[in-house]
Parts: C-alpha cells; sequence; structure tokens
C-alpha cells in the first residue's frame, strides 16, 4: 500500500488549494565571505558558518517507495528523483544532471548516486555500532572489531575529508549508443562528493601487523550475491600513503551513513573508481595476490578496445590480468549548463553573454590544471575559469573538528574532489557555432581524448563531452549526448537514428569528401539470435500470467516467451531482476540494459512465442512505470512512463478533438501543476515508430480520475505530411493506451501574481498572453487559475490568432472568463480568414497587433524585470515574430515566456 509521500502531500495541497509551495530553507552555504573558521563555532555550526562549503540542506527519506515494497530493498527510505538505472532492483541510480550540479560542491546523501550488485544489507538501529568486521589474511594479529570500538579506540585519529566518489560507469551510455557494453547506462550524473568522516585504514592495518608479504588488502562486504560476497582489492603500499587518504568511513555529511551508501561502515578509496570502495565492510584480508573475489575479477576493468563482450566471455584470460583492472580515475568532464533541451532566446543585445559551467575530475589525487572549451569542434579553445572548493578546507585551521573528526586537508596536496569550470560565452558566439565541447587536463598531462575508447564494460568514458546547438527560429535549443538509463533523446540517438555514424571521426555528422565514410565504418554486428532452434511452442497470456510467480518467472522478449527459473541464482543484479519482469513484456528494458553477451545466453531459457493476440493484450495491459500501483494519488511520474486508456474522444469540429483518457483510479489527480506540460508517447501505427510529444491539457488539475487533452489533428494535404503524432492519436481506438510522462516545462504558475521560472520566483501584476491554435491550451490552464481565484488581482490580456472563426478553441470559454471579470480579463480573437459576421479582429499577429496589445512596459530609467510577463504560445512563425516585434519594441527576454 502506497503511503504519501510529504513531496506528493505538498503537491496534492498546492493543486488543490492553489498555495505556493513550501519554500525551500536555503542558507548560501557556497557564500564564502570572510568569516575565519575561528569565529565559527565548528562543532554544530551554532553561529557563522565557516568558509569551506557545508552540505546543502537535505531531506531525508522517511517512506519507503511503492516501486521498492515488493524488492528485498523495501526496508529503505529512497528519494524519488533519482534515475533508475536497472529496473526496480537492484539499485543503481543517479540524479539528474541538473539537480546535482545544483546542489553544489557536496551531495546531500539522499541525491548522490547509488551503486549496489544486490540487496541492501540491513542492521537494526540498536545494533548499528556492534557491527563488526575482521583484519585477517597475511598478519600477525589477526583481529575482529566493532564499529563502537573502532570510534573509541581510534578516538584520536579520527578524520573528516571531502571525497568525490565516481562509478567507473560515469557517462556509458555514450558508450551504449556506439555500441551495446557489457554495463547499463549511466548518464554523467554517476558521481557525487560528501564529508567522509572515519579512520585512516593504514591505522587499522597496522594494528594488525601485516606480513612483509602482504602487498594487497582485499575488502568484502555483506552484500550477499549471486558470485558470492562483493569484494575488491587495493594495493597495500596505496593504503599506507597518506596521500592516498584511504580510510574507512561510518559518517557521511555528519550524519550516520544512509542504508544505500554502506551504512553502518564502508571503506572510501579517493580518487579512485567507487568499485573499490566497499560498502557494508566485513572483512579487510591482506594478500600477495589481487582480490580473486568474482567481483574484482569480473568487473572494473577496461579491457582492449577490439575485444568484443563474446570474445571476453569466451576467454577468462582477459579478466585475471592486471593490466586490465582499473584503479586511478581518469581525467573527465561535462556540461551541466547548458542543460539538455535547455533553450535561448536569440539575445538582440551584442554583449549578452552565457556562463556556460560545468563539472571536472581527475584521478590518483591528481589536479585538474585547465578546462578547455572548443566551438569549432577542436580548431581553437578557449580556457575556461576552474574553482577547486576543496581549497577551501586546506586553509581551515589545522585542528579544526567537524562532526567529530579532524578536518584533515590543511597539510594534504592531493585533490580527492571535483571541480567546477565556466566560461562566459557571447550569445551570437554560440548562435555561430554547431556545438560546444569540454576537455581537461591534470596535472600529470593526461588530456581527455577526441575519441571515445570503447571497451567491452563501458567503463571509464572520457571523451570530449560534446553539446549540440540547434537554431530554432530566434531561439537556440541545446542536446546533450544522451539521457540516463532508457530514458529517450541526446544527439547520438538522433544521429544513429538518421543513420549517422556514431565513430566517423565526426561525430556522425556527415562531413562529404572530408572523410571517406566506408573506411571509418565499425564492424556491422549481425542481430544476436535469442532463440532457441526447434522451439515451435504457443505461448497464451494466460499461461504466461500463471508465470508472474518469484518460483517460476516467465518473461516476454521481443513476443518471444523465456522462462529465468534457471537463472535465478546466477543472474548478476539477483533473481528480483527477473522476478520484477515475470508475466511482463520486459524488451524495452531487456534491450537497453543486457550486453551483446547476456543476449546471446538467451537462447537457453527460450520455451516459446506468445501467440499475437496474447502480444497485443500483453502492450495493452502493460505499463512503463514499475511502480504503477493503483492506489498512486498522483498519476505523473517524472522519472517514468505510464499508460491511461482512451475513455472518450470528442468531435469539437473537424480537426479538433478532446482526448479523455482514465486514470489508474476515480481518485487519482494527474499531478499536473498549473503551467507545466506532459510529454504523451504512442507508437505511430502506419511505421511503428514510437512518437512523443508535449501537451498541456485542458481539464481542472483538480479534477481526479481522467484527464482530457484537447488536440488539433494535422492531416496529411496534398502539400505536406501531417502531423505523426496528431494522426496517431486520431486513429486510436477507445481502449487504446498512451504512456504519460511528466510535469515538464520550466514556468509554473502558483497564484495571485507568482510565478516560477526555471525554479526562480517573481512576482507579475499583469499577463500578456500571445498564442495561435493550439497554443492556447498552456495559456488557458494559467488563465483559468488566475480567473477562477476572485482573490488573484493579475491582469490578463489574451492575443489570440487563428484563420477561421471555427478553428478558435475554447473560445466560449475564454470569452466567458472575460465577460465574468472585465475589470481583469480581455480577450482579442483575431482571424486571417474572417467570414461576413465576425465582429473581432483581422489580420495576422504581427507588428500593429503586438504594438497594440503589448506596448513597452518600461519608464525611461527601468532596470531589472518588469511586473509584465509575455507568455507566448504558438507555431514557431508567431513565436519567431512575436519575439522580433516585442523585443523592437523593446522588450526584455527575461519579460517574454516561449512554452
Ligand atoms: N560495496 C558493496 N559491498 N557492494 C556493492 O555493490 N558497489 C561498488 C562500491 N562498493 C558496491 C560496493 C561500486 S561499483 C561503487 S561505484 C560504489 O560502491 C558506489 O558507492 P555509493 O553507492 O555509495 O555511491
Amino acid at each position: 500500500m502506497h503511503s504519501i509521500t510529504e513531496d506528493e502531500k505538498d503537491i496534492i495541497k498546492r493543486l488543490t488549494a492553489r498555495l505556493p509551495p513550501t519554500p525551500p530553507a536555503e542558507p548560501d552555504w557556497s557564500d564564502t565571505s570572510s568569516i575565519s573558521n575561528e569565529e565559527a563555532e565548528l562543532d554544530g555550526f551554532t553561529q557563522k558558518p565557516p568558509a569551506f562549503p557545508l552540505p546543502p540542506p537535505t531531506n531525508p527519506p522517511q517512506e519507503i517507495l511503492d516501486i521498492d515494497s515488493k524488492t528485498p530493498d523495501a526496508h529503505v527510505p529512497r528519494d524519488a528523483r533519482l534515475i533508475r538505472l536497472t529496473g526496480v532492483h537492484p539499485f543503481n541510480v543517479e540524479a539528474p544532471l541538473t539537480d546535482l550540479f545544483n546542489e553544489g560542491f557536496l551531495t546531500s546523501p539522499e541525491l548522490f548516486y547509488v551503486r549496489n550488485h544486490g540487496a541492501v544489507p540491513q542492521v537494526e538501529e540498536a545494533s548499528l555500532f556492534d557491527w563488526e568486521f575482521t583484519v585477517e589474511g597475511l598478519v600477525d594479529r589477526p583481529f575482529k572489531i566493532s564499529l563502537r570500538s573502532l570510534m573509541e579506540d581510534y578516538a584520536d585519529q579520527i578524520i573528516t575529508v571531502p571525497v568525490t566518489l565516481v562509478c567507473a560507469g560515469n557517462r556509458r551510455k555514450e558508450q551504449n549508443m556506439v555500441r551495446k557494453s557489457k554495463g547499463f547506462s549511466w548518464g554523467p550524473g554517476g558521481v557525487s562528493t560528501a564529508l567522509f568522516t572515519g579512520v585512516p585504514m593504514s591505522a587499522i592495518i597496522a594494528a594488525a601487523k601485516p606480513t612483509r608479504r602482504a602487498r594487497y588488502v582485499c575488502m568484502e562486504g555483506a552484500d550477499k550475491l549471486p558470485n558470492g560476497y562483493y569484494g575488491t582489492s587495493v594495493k597495500r603500499n596505496w593504503v599506507q600513503d597518506p596521500n592516498r587518504g584511504i580510510m574507512l568511513a561510518w559518517k557521511m555529511n555528519g550524519e550516520l551513513l544512509r542504508p544505500d551508501h554502506g551504512r553502518p561502515l564502508r571503506a572510501v578509496i579517493p580518487g579512485q573508481i567507487g568499485g573499490r570502495s566497499v560498502k557494508w565492510l566485513t572483512k579487510l584480508i591482506l594478500t600477495e595476490s589481487p582480490s580473486d573475489n568474482w567481483y574484482h575479477i569480473n568487473d572494473n576493468r577496461v579491457l582492449p578496445t577490439m575485444v568484443s563482450p563474446e570474445e571476453s566471455a569466451a576467454d577468462p584470460s582477459w579478466w585475471t590480468d592486471d593490466r586490465y583492472a582499473i584503479y586511478d580515475l581518469n581525467s573527465n568532464s561535462a556540461i551541466a549548463y547548458p542543460a539538455h533541451d535547455e533553450v535561448l532566446p536569440l539575445s538582440t543585445r551584442a554583449v549578452e553573454t552565457y556562463d556556460v559551467r560545468g563539472y571536472a575530475y581527475g584521478g590518483g589525487g591528481r589536479r585538474i590544471t585547465r578546462v578547455e572549451i572548443t566551438l569549432d569542434k577542436g580548431k581553437t579553445w578557449r580556457l575556461a575559469k576552474i574553482d577547486y572548493p576543496e581549497d577551501r578546507y586546506r586553509e581551515a585551521l589545522e585542528n579544526t573538528n567537524l562532526y567529530g573528526g579532524r578536518l584533515d586537508m590543511f597539510w594534504r596536496e592531493t585533490s580527492f574532489c571535483w571541480c567546477f569550470w565556466s566560461l562566459a560565452i557571447s550569445t551570437d558566439d554560440l548562435a555561430a557555432s554547431a556545438d560546444i565541447m569540454v576537455r581537461c587536463m591534470d596535472e600529470g598531462l593526461a588530456l581527455q581524448p577526441r575519441e571515445m575508447y570503447w571497451s567491452a564494460l563501458g567503463m571509464m568514458n572520457n571523451p570530449w563531452f560534446r553539446i549540440v546547438i540547434h537554431r530554432e527560429n530566434d531561439t537556440m535549443r541545446f542536446e546533450h549526448p544522451t539521457q540516463p538509463a532508457l530514458m529517450p533523446g541526446g544527439w547520438m540517438e538522433r544521429v544513429k537514428k538518421e543513420g549517422g555514424n556514431l565513430v566517423n571521426g565526426f561525430w556522425g555528422e556527415r562531413m562529404g569528401s572530408v572523410v571517406d565514410e566506408e573506411q571509418v565504418m565499425p564492424e556491422i554486428k549481425e542481430d544476436i539470435k535469442m532463440t532457441k532452434d526447434g522451439i515451435d511452442r504457443i505461448i497464451e497470456i494466460d499461461e504466461l500470467r500463471k508465470h508472474d510467480t518469484e518460483e517460476e518467472p516467465w518473461f516476454v522478449v521481443d513476443g518471444e516467451v523465456y522462462n529465468g527459473t534457471a537463472f535465478l541464482k546466477d543472474h548478476p543484479g539477483g533473481a528480483q531482476s527477473i522476478i520484477s519482469a515475470a508475466g511482463l513484456d520486459s524488451t524495452d528494458e531487456f534491450v537497453a540494459i543486457h550486453s551483446e553477451t547476456a543476449k546471446a545466453m538467451m537462447s537457453s531459457y527460450h520455451i516459446g512465442s506468445l501467440s499475437e493476440v496474447s502480444q497485443s493484450i500483453l502492450a495493452e495491459g502493460s505499463s512503463d512505470s514499475s511502480g504503477s500501483n493503483t492506489s498512486r494519488p498522483l498519476f505523473l511520474d517524472a522519472r517514468g512512463w505510464n499508460s491511461a486508456a482512451l475513455h472518450s474522444k470528442k468531435i469539437v469540429s473537424w480537426d479538433t478533438r478532446i482526448f479523455t483518457f482514465q486514470l489508474e483510479h476515480e481518485e487519482q489527480l494527474l499531478g499536473l501543476p498549473v503551467g507545466r506540460h506532459l510529454m504523451m508517447r504512442l507508437k505511430d501505427p502506419d511505421d511503428q515508430q514510437t512518437v512523443v510529444r508535449a501537451y498541456t491539457p485542458i481539464s481542472e488539475q483538480t479534477t481526479p480520475g481522467f484527464v482530457d487533452v484537447l488536440v488539433k489533428v494535422y492531416f496529411d494535404t496534398t502539400e505536406q505530411k501531417g502531423g505523426k503524432m496528431t494522426k496517431a492519436l486520431d486513429q486510436l481506438p477507445v481502449g487504446g493506451r498512451v504512456y504519460f510522462k511528466g510535469p515538464i516545462g520550466k514556468f509554473e504558475y502558483l497564484g495571485k501574481g507568482l510565478c516560477s521560472i526555471n525554479g526562480d520566483r517573481r512576482t507579475v501584476r499583469e499577463f500578456r498572453m500571445i498564442c495561435g491554435g493550439s497554443g492556447i491550451t498552456p495559456i488557458y490552464q494559467v488563465l483559468r487559475a488566475i480567473m477562477q481565484d476572485p482573490n488573484d488581482g493579475t491582469h490578463c490580456t489574451v492575443l489570440d490568432g487563428n484563420r477561421l472563426e471555427e478553428d478558435i478553441l475554447c473560445k466560449d470559454e475564454l470569452d466567458a472568463f472575460a465577460a465574468g471579470n472585465p475589470d481583469r480579463c480581455r480577450i482579442l480573437h483575431t482571424l486571417t480568414k474572417a467570414g461576413d459576421g465576425w465582429q473581432g479582429l483581422t489580420g495576422r499577429i504581427g507588428e500593429n497587433l503586438l504594438a497594440e496589445t503589448c506596448p513597452s512596459p518600461y519608464d525611461d530609467n527601468h532596470e531589472g524585470q518588469s511586473d509584465t510577463l509575455v507568455l507566448i504560445c504558438g507555431p514557431g512563425a508567431l513565436e519567431k515574430t512575436a519575439h522580433k516585434v516585442l523585443t523592437g519594441l523593446g522588450w526584455k527576454d527575461d519579460d517574454l515566456l516561449f512554452f
């Protein structure tokens, strides 16, 4: 049973009472003003904050998410914003890049990325400090010690240090776009930073008196996995080197570790891939050779690029050759701003600049010494500014106590954390460029490569990070390389779909005669056969559903049925990964997550084909959202798709329909704040391609159980092809399913003139709303919210352009708002093909009408934003004209909002 989370309660409250959301508590910890650390009382920070960064405000999750309730992690409360990379279980997640970046230098534990190979060990609160681990192997004095004794016996050695952990798979989705590797698809958010408190591992090792032969320190965790407990090793030499900072930690950002991050005790190995920092630590074993743990051998390697997943599976010697094991991180960087799909209006002012910003990190304690940006594919470079917040801790006094540990930084020369870079670029330069790329170099001169080094595990991906700039009318739209997990989007996917060759040395762009595409084409991979010869059994849906069980789970991929029972024990992600798919069509998830080797194994589990009728029943009944549950209070989920069936279709005019979809239960609210949009996804019945578009429903946000979407259908004409999405929707039979996801969009109307734009609040006295055709729908939502609240004094002028009178959408409702609120609502309709009896305006929305409805709002010496905001939504040509005319009239881009 789902219990409502605080976030959801807040949304419901806002949607029903139209209250502004609770303002976040926002102390500016990044403010490094001149307070010295002497002034600050560091234990508890009762006085002014110190000059080094402290953690951002944290909001520890309290609830078990529905999605986790049937997994072995049903004891772990989690943050719903995290993007799940491997389905429901095990828990492998990253925060959306913008959220992660906005947290600043330190990441709150609830948004810190998680990489769990299996279930999280459950440790009772009462016995937390009784947790024990052993120190054994090649030592003269093996011992076992509890966390309590560790904290007491080594009390004078407790330290606190900021450390960035990075999963070796960070940015792997880019590798998977080139060719599927044996790993799942991380975006660039597999990186996070925290202040860890604990003791140097060297002190504990020394107490056990290692013998001369002891060259490696193996670590083992308490998580039992299909191939034994998770474990790995590092060199003893590194453990003993203070500059390497290797430690055992029990606190993260001043609080005890959260379950996903190793509660109650973990290793922290700074500067190295996250895979070495063993969580839920139970053993330290000194050995002569590297760890023989299955996960040490079979994970965390960069094999030579020509070794395919199949070849590596066929020859075990690739995995035992320690030259290919990875320890220190390589230098890497990514762009956070512009964000993916961010839109920037082209400025008319020549001096305007945009701050391109992102992160970078090096490995092995090496510092990033330069970050460079190119706007011309590497012909010329510009030097970005680098900020190392880590340095501010070094400036603290020597014996500064932080979270019960000495801030062990003033003497340290090595850099264990990410840094931030920024570069102001003129919008004119951006507008003249096709892409922005970043690369960084560390103090050992290790430079990020131009080309990707593809390898079978897809790890350590660090080519130049590239975002593409699209010029669309008078705006620029930015496109990142990928989106994490199965999320669609990114130039790599687009280029691939368009038939481009991502490894032609030019990011898949057609370069005419510059490169010989033929020569650099990668080996074309034959589709991997996942079926078994001689299997001709036809399976019906009822039989499949009988196997929606933990004991004998059957699942469907590409219409074929597989029995996962025999693989439950051996699945690297644990049995739960298969059980979660039981009785379902898991094609998308399977194809995206699994390697070619895994696919090749599938034939052994193939038992038959699902009949065609059963396939369509399964497709209709399936939902992408693995958390789907009939008791969810809100239908929309920003991270996952949920399906709803078409309940009815109302024909409004020859080309306009209102589609009513039925939500999961009668009380369910859509969960879309006023002013924001949702995405709808559908398969085009003509070519089976997936189509996704953004819409704003017209139904009330407070209406439970249903959502109404007003759609103008763009039919094919002799001159041009019609709209893929609108035609597909029009063909959808009642009962047919469409997938929804959201909310999206930067604008939200919070009531009484208060707006939120990209999270920034501003209050407006007046809206000028310019729209055309179905562009009325987002405008209509905002207008209705204002007009329905008698205490909302915000004035609205709507200029709505259409061709014929019957094309005007929501005309009666709009006119009723104006009639009922003459003092605060003016509706102007203009038609390009007005009939004889038309009493309203005529002509296109152009210079005259805009000058009349939107005169410049500024006084002569006006500075900053105005208290009038223009909302614009319509076809591209309308938006382009409006932008040109309004900026010509003196409007500033800050006061124009394009939906
Ligand atoms: N330790 C145990 N016991 N089990 C694991 O699955 N995953 C490793 C490492 N330590 C893992 C583990 C990997 S691959 C990474 S990247 C880091 O933990 C992730 O740490 P985090 O989940 O706290 O971010």
